[in-house]
């Protein structure tokens, strides 16, 4: 294949890290710790290939119903990775940021998550949006909710609204739609990722179990990538 088009904004389901520890006998935080470990090692190996956005599913509206026990061990997991993120990514100048509603973590845990921003906010690099306790639909409410606050304010017009102004209510205003989802695990669902964002993104599934993804993997998704013919409904 000759020179490789690399896609603007990349977003990854990270699934498998329950069923790699599983396979291991180990419990299934183990496989959240290695998860998140890869996590740190792709998003910097992507941000070299010349990717602009990378988007990284890290939980979701739904992942609190897993047992008490797995949530507590992942939150501790995000704690542990902000306070080292406050340094991490520097070198990479990779400018993180964080895209789901954080008003239900800790107070903690979101005094992080806003340093995290703040620190990295100058930087000119790879954007990483970081999604917590994201969800499309979650998304696409708030997005609701506050067009109708902008209507009752006569802030916007009801007829003159556009999908461009639609996308400017969402968390990823501003920023291009991903053109490859890459999803681990196996399964071929979206699983609520991206809901409006991913309309003509194409969908790559893997087998490979999330913290068995190495750099040659996301080599392989955007070899498929540049295969694919995209015709955003056209012919
Ligand atoms: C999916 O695997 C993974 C999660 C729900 C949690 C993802 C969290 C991380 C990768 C930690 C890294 C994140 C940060 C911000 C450092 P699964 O548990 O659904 O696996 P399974 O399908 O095998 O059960």
């Amino acid at each position: 294949m000759g020179e490789l088009y690399m896609p603007r904004h990349v977003g990854i389901i990270m699934d498998g890290n329950g069923r790699w520890a599983k396979k291991r006998g180990l419990p299934r935080q183990i496989g959240h710790t290695y998860g998140a470990q890869t996590f740190k090692n792709i998003a910097r190996y992507i941000s070299k290939q010349g990717v602009k956005v990378l988007t990284l599913y890290a939980f979701s509206t739904e992942n609190w119903k897993r047992p008490a026990e797995e949530v507590n061990a992942i939150m501790k997991i995000f704690h542990q990775y902000l306070v080292d993120s406050l340094t991490d990514f520097r070198d990479d100048d990779i400018k993180v940021v964080f895209i789901g509603d954080r008003s239900v973590f800790s107070p903690e845990l979101i005094d992080l998550i806003n340093e995290s921003e703040e620190v990295a906010k100058d930087r000119k690099g790879m954007l990483l949006n970081i999604a917590m306790n994201y969800g499309g639909r979650d998304e696409i409410v708030r997005a609701v909710k506050n067009i109708c606050r902008d209507v009752k304010e006569n802030k916007t017009d009801i007829e003159s609204i556009s999908e461009k102004d639609i996308e400017k209510y969402l968390y990823t205003a501003n920023q291009p739609d991903p053109d490859l989802i890459i999803r681990t695990g196996g399964e071929h669902r979206l699983s609520n990722f991206l809901l409006y964002q991913a309309a003509y993104s194409e969908f790559y599934s893997m087998d490979i179990l999330w913290p068995d993804f190495k750099p040659k993997d996301f080599d392989k998704a955007v070899e498929e990538f540049n295969r694919r013919n995209r015709r955003f409904g056209g012919v």
